[in-house]
């Protein structure tokens, strides 16, 4: 039985909304959680995010409502300034390099009409990735590309290749490695107490950018894109390119996706929980915070193995789930800390409250 105490599980909700134990599987539960965030319209059209997609949802949103282009179209064209950013040290270019001082990326995107998907994983040399993951989806009956494979496939296609690294990358990846000593993978889980106290100001993060959108016809479609962990070990895959763990949608239901900790969300084939929970009824506030007690869970248990997983009674690391339901819900969780996300509406584009799954970190 699991150690995770209800009251150490805090399930904040996001919003303003009062503090409440996690809720369970039953509608009763559902009935008197938190108070939904909701598009106020009869057939609403919305877009979710992490927050550095302030400025994705809003262009998400608008080529629905304005070019009538698929939710997934939108999703991946919403986030491609992201991609094209150096300042977003975790997405495309400018995103930070794997241990060699090379950019990988991972991307995924996945339709809710056809329930198709597609993915590159581990592509070097190409910015938008989320675009060549929706050629891989229209284009082949395969899901997922990888390494050599899938930077060939974008060039077939007429993508650039192009040195992804930026100077700013190039100098946090130099000083990584200038401390770095012997086999030290297990270190960035230590993201709150590196082993190393000379690492303690060396950010190994996980970023990415996850986009759900939701079309008035109820459509539903997706994509994450990330340049994944911080000097990871070359061809490391994270959850962003894994259907089901960094992103999924299902047109009856919703859609959801992750970012933060990869392994995480792969672990417990995070989306899909979501938007199952979101199926059996729960917001997807709900929904997405059920699925990090879940990670909570699994996080304990393999601190086993990886003691830096679980401290003080709490997972020691972050992760958040954004998640769209076909009637216009919307909502988000974080696993600790204060997390916002991105939303889009008829009320606009702006930053929201993240629920948070445990405090005081
Ligand atoms: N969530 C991004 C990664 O772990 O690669």
């Amino acid at each position: 039985m699991s150690r995770i105490s209800r009251r150490r599980f805090l399930c904040v909700a996001g919003a303003g909304v009062a503090a409440s134990t996690l809720p369970q599987v039953s509608q009763a539960a559902v009935a008197a959680a938190t108070q939904p965030l909701h598009a106020d319209t009869a057939n609403p059209c919305v877009a979710i995010s992490s927050a550095n997609g302030i400025e994705s949802v809003a262009v998400a949103r608008g080529l629905v409502l304005e070019k009538g282009m698929r939710p997934v179209s939108a999703a991946v064209q919403g986030v491609a300034s992201v991609e094209a950013d150096p300042n977003d040290m975790s997405v495309g270019y400018g995103g930070l390099p794997n241990e060699l001082g090379k950019v990988q990326l991972d991307s995924a995107c996945m339709d809710g009409p056809t329930h198709n998907a597609g993915s590159v994983a581990s592509i070097e040399d190409i910015m938008h990735p989320a675009q060549v993951a929706e050629l891989v989806m229209d284009r082949t009956d395969h899901i997922n590309l990888v390494g050599p494979g899938a930077r060939q496939f974008a060039l077939d296609y007429g993508f650039k290749a192009e040195d992804l690294l930026t100077e700013r990358a190039r100098q946090i990846w130099l000083k990584w490695r200038s401390k770095r000593s012997g086999d030290d993978y297990l270190w960035p889980l230590l993201d709150t107490e590196p082993a190393d106290p000379a690492l303690a100001d060396e950010p190994r993060p996980w970023g990415t950018i996850h986009c759900s959108v939701l079309a008035p016809s109820s459509d539903v479609g997706c994509c994450t894109t990330t340049s994944g962990l911080a000097f990871k070990i070359p061809g490391r895959i994270g959850d962003s390119p894994l259907i089901g763990c960094g992103l999924y949608c299902d047109n009856e239901v919703g859609s959801a996706g992750a970012t933060g900790r990869g392994e995480a969300a792969i672990l417990s084939g995070g989306s899909w929980l979501v938007v199952e929970r979101m199926r059996a009824g729960d917001t997807p506030e709900q929904a997405c915070l059920y699925a990090l007690k879940r990670v909570a869970e699994q996080a304990e248990r393999g601190s086993r193995w990886q003691p830096a997983l679980w401290k003080d009674g709490q997972p020691n690391f972050g992760l958040t789930f954004y998640a769209v339901r076909k009637d216009g819900l919307y909502g988000s969780a974080s696993m600790r800390g204060a997390g916002r996300f991105a939303v889009a509406d008829a009320k606009g584009a702006r930053l929201e409250n993240c629920a948070i799954a445990f405090g005081n970190k």
